[in-house]
C-alpha cells in the first residue's frame, strides 16, 4: 500500500466516524474545517492558564515568593557571614576588626543590624540620642580604637544604660558592630554634642 493510499484510507475512516464539517466562511477559495483543537494543545493551554494564576497569587498577591535577586542577596549575605566567622579564629585586635571594617558588603549588613539594635539609642546616623554621638572624635570610654569600641559594645556600661551586647548577640555580630562603629568615627554627623575626651582623628 502506497503512502498516498494509506493516507486516503485513514481520511476515509475518519470521515466515517465523524464527518468533517466545513465552516461557512471562504477566503479566496480557501475554506476551513471545524475541527476541534488537538488535545495536547488544549492541555498546554489550560495548564499555562492555571499556572499563571498560581504564579500571580504566589509572587504578586501573597508576597511569599521571593524574587531571584532577593534569594541571591540572601545567599550572598550568608556567604559573607560564613567568611566573617573565619575571623573569630583570630583574637580581637585592631587588625582583625580592621579587616571586617574594610569589607564594604559586610559593613552594609552590619548597618542593618545597627539600625535594629543601636539606632534607637544612638540615632539612625549614629548622631547620638540617648546614647552619645558615635561620629565625633570624643570618647567616654577609651580612645576610640577598634578594641576600645569592641570592649564597650561587648561589656556595655550597665550603670549608664548601654547594654552588654556580648550577652545578647553572637560573637561575630558584636565584632561586626564594633567594626561598623569604626566606620562612623570622625564623620562628625551633626547631633548630640561631643561627650568624654576628645582624641586626635583615628
Ligand atoms: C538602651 C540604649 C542603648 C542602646 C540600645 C545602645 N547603646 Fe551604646 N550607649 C548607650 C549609652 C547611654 C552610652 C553612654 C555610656 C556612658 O555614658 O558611659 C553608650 C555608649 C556607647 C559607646 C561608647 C561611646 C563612648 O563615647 O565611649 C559605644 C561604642 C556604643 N554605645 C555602641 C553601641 C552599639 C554598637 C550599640 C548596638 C549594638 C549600642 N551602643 C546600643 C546607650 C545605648
Amino acid at each position: 500500500m502506497s503512502v498516498n493510499e494509506s493516507h486516503e484510507r485513514s481520511a476515509e475512516s475518519r470521515a466515517a466516524a465523524a464527518p468533517d464539517e466545513l465552516l461557512e466562511h471562504e477566503y479566496d477559495g480557501i475554506r476551513e474545517y471545524d475541527n476541534p483543537l488537538p488535545k495536547w494543545w488544549v492541555w498546554i493551554f489550560a495548564g499555562s492558564f492555571w499556572f499563571s494564576l498560581a504564579y500571580y497569587f504566589h509572587y504578586h498577591l501573597s508576597h511569599n515568593g521571593q524574587t531571584v535577586a532577593a534569594v541571591y542577596e540572601e545567599d550572598m549575605q550568608q556567604a559573607r557571614e560564613l567568611q566573617a566567622k573565619a575571623s573569630l579564629a583570630e583574637p580581637v585586635s585592631e587588625e582583625s576588626l580592621g579587616k571586617l571594617m574594610s569589607d564594604a558588603a559586610l559593613m552594609k549588613d552590619a548597618q542593618v543590624l545597627y539600625g535594629l539594635r543601636c539606632a534607637p539609642c544612638h540615632g539612625g546616623r549614629a548622631e547620638g540620642l540617648i546614647g552619645p554621638n558615635l561620629t565625633d572624635s570624643s570618647w567616654i570610654h577609651g580612645t576610640g580604637t577598634l578594641s576600645d569600641i569592641f570592649a564597650v559594645v561587648d561589656q556595655g556600661v550597665l550603670a549608664k544604660g548601654m547594654p552588654a551586647w556580648g550577652k545578647q548577640l553572637s560573637p561575630i555580630e558584636v565584632r561586626k558592630l564594633a567594626a561598623y562603629v569604626g566606620t562612623q568615627r570622625g564623620r562628625a554627623v551633626p547631633g548630640k554634642a561631643p561627650e568624654g575626651t576628645a582624641v586626635a582623628e583615628q
